[in-house]
């Protein structure tokens, strides 16, 4: 027969694990199922105060209702493991469905870029070029008047300036109007073989469909011990077929600029008429596309090099104009508007 203390603390664990059990169940969070643990098994926990109580029962009940009280105790910690690993399993699974992926939806496609057509107009010049020897180089687009005009035999007041509308910055100060200031510049650094081009923008107070104010020109020089008008021809006319086709049929014109002497523009025949004369050639059956010229002795003494000991030619050419003819493109503005219905043509 137990005393009334025992059958009492008996009840009250009966009437605990039911309790706990109920609330557990009906534990909807993690936080709810922490704190459940907290109040049945903390340190003022409704069991932990109960089991204080064990000391005060007589010895011969404290065994059973130990024992007893150890029972809801892992009881309780079995259930609340239990539950929390429902919840993390419902979580797991309601993740899943939230974060479904539909592999059977297209791919975004990645647009492919082009290069513009002005740089792979460039390119193949430049490609033209170092198979034959030349080097690349660049020079300053704001410039000096001195290496704009002045050593390129153009003095002030001479009336061959006229032949370039300038941008002025200042007195002495312009935007380059051509690439061959790098001339000047190169052979100041460099003594002969001289071999470059100069790729590069340059500007002219000019504007309509064919001209901009802004465009780009690749110039040549080339510079060594008995170098003729022969080496002109040959270099240029290999130039000319390998971006034209060798099929093109092209003429050296005499011409003028103060810094080539003699000088000569090349022109390739019209291939939108084949020569006979129409409106894109001027009825002349010729396409100008390039200006050069033996360099001028007088550019020489501009950079300490001897006219006796070297010869050399030089040559300019538009990029905008050889992209113009090699695919037929009638405005200039169009290169620079960004428009990408022109631009994905190439
Ligand atoms: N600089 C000249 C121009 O812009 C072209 C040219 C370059 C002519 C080199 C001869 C030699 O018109």
């Amino acid at each position: 027969m137990k005393e009334r203390g025992s059958l009492f603390v008996l009840d009250e664990l009966e009437r605990l694990q039911n309790e706990i059990a109920v609330s557990i169940s009906q534990a909807a969070t993690e936080k709810e199922l922490s704190e459940i643990r907290v109040k049945v098994l903390g340190k003022k926990g409704t069991l932990t105060q109960l089991l204080k109580r064990l000391g005060t029962l007589p010895e011969k009940d404290r065994k059973e209702i130990g024992k007893k009280a150890n029972q809801v105790k892992e009881s309780t910690e079995a259930r609340i493991e239990e539950a929390l690993f429902l919840l993390s399993e419902r979580e797991r699974k309601e993740a899943l469905e939230r974060e479904k992926i539909d592999v059977t939806l297209p791919g975004r496609r990645i647009p492919v870029g082009k290069r513009h057509p002005l740089t792979q107009t460039l390119d193949q010049i430049i490609d033209i070029f170092s198979r034959l020897g030349f080097e690349v180089v660049e020079g300053p687009e704001v410039e000096l008047d001195y290496y704009n005009f002045e050593a390129l035999n153009i003095p002030k007041g001479h009336p061959a300036r006229e032949m370039q509308a300038t941008f002025f910055i200042s007195e002495d100060v312009v935007l380059r109007t051509h690439t061959s200031p790098v001339q000047v510049r190169t052979m100041e650094k460099k003594q002969p073989p001289v071999r470059v081009i100069c790729p590069g923008a340059v500007y002219r107070c000019d504007s309509d469909p064919t001209h901009s104010p802004m465009f780009h020109q690749v110039e040549g020089l080339l510079v060594d011990k008995g170098i003729t008008f022969a080496d002109l021809k040959g270099v240029l006319t290999v130039f000319v077929h390998q971006m034209f086709g060798k099929e093109t049929k092209l003429r050296f014109r005499p011409s003028f600029f103060p810094f080539t002497e003699p000088s000569a523009e090349i022109d390739i025949e019209c291939f939108i008429c084949n020569g006979k004369g129409c409106g894109v050639c001027s009825q002349t059956g010729w396409l100008e596309i390039l200006g050069s010229g033996m360099v001028d002795p007088a550019v020489y003494k501009f950079v300490n090099y001897d006219p006796e000991e070297v010869t050399g030619f030089a040559f300019g050419m538009g990029i905008e104009r050889i992209a113009m003819l090699k695919y037929g493109i009638h405005d200039i503005r169009l290169f620079f508007t960004n428009d990408l219905r022109f631009l994905k043509q190439f």
